[in-house]
């Protein structure tokens, strides 16, 4: 596989000159307390993106411009997160598994800049921001999609790691990513469900395909990154599938119970297009429980790394009780 150019390849290189700052600052509701290494993740993930993109001024600038204001627009950064807190379950030093957890942030913001579009769910808040769509037209907001897409896969295979680590983090990815229980498969589920009644099945799989799949891919992205063994996998998979469907549930009850201002996108957008969330069909009450119940279900599955998943089951909580 080729590499990366030497600038962008190695991710604790130094930045590129014509890259836009961040803005400082929390992004969690303070209430929330998180604990320090949320931060400290976010910044060193944020600052390997910023290695990682091309320049505005890289020709052609209109796309690379609209990739970084996505990129970068303030999103919370949660499976990158995941992926360099389960590698270090596993390994001491886990600056490779920065080049999947990138990878994977780059995926959803695609994922998300697609489903803003029109097309999907036709939204033009995203972020705390325009929509990709709405600052820079459609074709480009496509096209930055397909963009960060292919870099994602780029980067996964300029990882500094054993190549059979590579490629099998690249077919985990690529197959969370995609159509068989992947999120290409859930958002064509989730469009085609609107307006439809679903049963149990249907919003399950729904819900696991457009969200818990790339969550959980992220999580056995950072195992195999570092190293970690087939059993190891498949119980951080089960985690991951069983955490990530939580995450969309909450995502669904912030729709109802949260306002534009706090989520950073429009809110009561689901019952407006008649989506098939968990509060639609359950209610808010039974919705939360679920929620939580499928929470403690995940967290159980890392008993047996006792204090070393004391982080991951910090995120785990956070997940379901994030109010943004
Ligand atoms: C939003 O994901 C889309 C879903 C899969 C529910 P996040 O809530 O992680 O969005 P950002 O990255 O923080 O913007
Ligand atoms: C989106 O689910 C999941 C993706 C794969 C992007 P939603 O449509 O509920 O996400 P939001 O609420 O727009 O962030
Ligand atoms: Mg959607
Ligand atoms: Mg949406
Ligand atoms: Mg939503």
């Amino acid at each position: 596989m080729a590499s990366l150019p030497q600038s962008r390849s190695t991710l604790s290189g130094r930045p590129n000159r014509d890259a836009p700052r961040q803005p400082a600052g929390p992004l969690f509701p303070a209430a929330m307390k998180l604990p320090p290494f949320f931060e400290e993740d976010r910044l060193a993930v944020d600052a390997a993106l910023e290695r990682l993109l091309p320049a505005e001024t890289a020709q052609p600038s209109s796309i690379h411009t609209a990739m970084r204001y996505s990129v970068f627009a303030g999103g919370k950064r949660i499976r990158p997160i995941l992926c360099l807190e389960t590698s270090r379950i596993f390994a001491s030093v886990v600056l490779p598994t920065l080049h999947p957890a990138c990878a994977i942030e780059l995926i959803h913001t695609y994922s998300l800049i697609h489903d803003d579009l029109p097309a999907l769910d036709n939204d033009d808040l995203r972020r705390g921001k325009p929509t990709c769509h709405k600052k820079f037209g459609e074709a480009i907001a496509i096209l930055a999609g397909d963009a960060l897409l292919t870099l994602a896969f780029e980067t996964i295979g300029a990882t500094p790691a054993a190549a059979e680590r590579r490629a099998a983090i690249l077919s985990e990815v690529a197959a969370a990513a995609g159509t068989i229980n992947g999120m290409v498969g859930g958002q064509v589920a989730d469009i085609e469900a609107e307006g439809k009644p679903v049963d149990e099945q249907m919003l399950e799989y729904i819900h696991r395909s457009k969200t818990a799949a790339l969550i959980s891919a992220s999580i056995t992205a950072g195992a195999l990154c570092a190293g970690a063994g087939p059993e190891d996998v498949a119980r951080l998979r089960r985690f991951g599938g069983t955490i990530g469907w939580a995450f969309q549930v909450t995502d669904d009850i912030l729709d109802v119970e949260e306002s534009s201002a706090a989520l950073g996108k429009t809110a009561g957008k689901d019952m407006a297009q008649q989506k098939a969330t968990y509060p639609a069909v359950y209610g808010l009450e039974r919705s939360h429980q679920i929620a939580n119940r499928l929470a403690t279900e995940a967290i159980a599955e890392l008993a047996p790394y006792a204090d070393r998943a004391m982080r991951l089951r910090e995120i785990a909580e956070f997940l379901v009780l994030r109010r943004a």
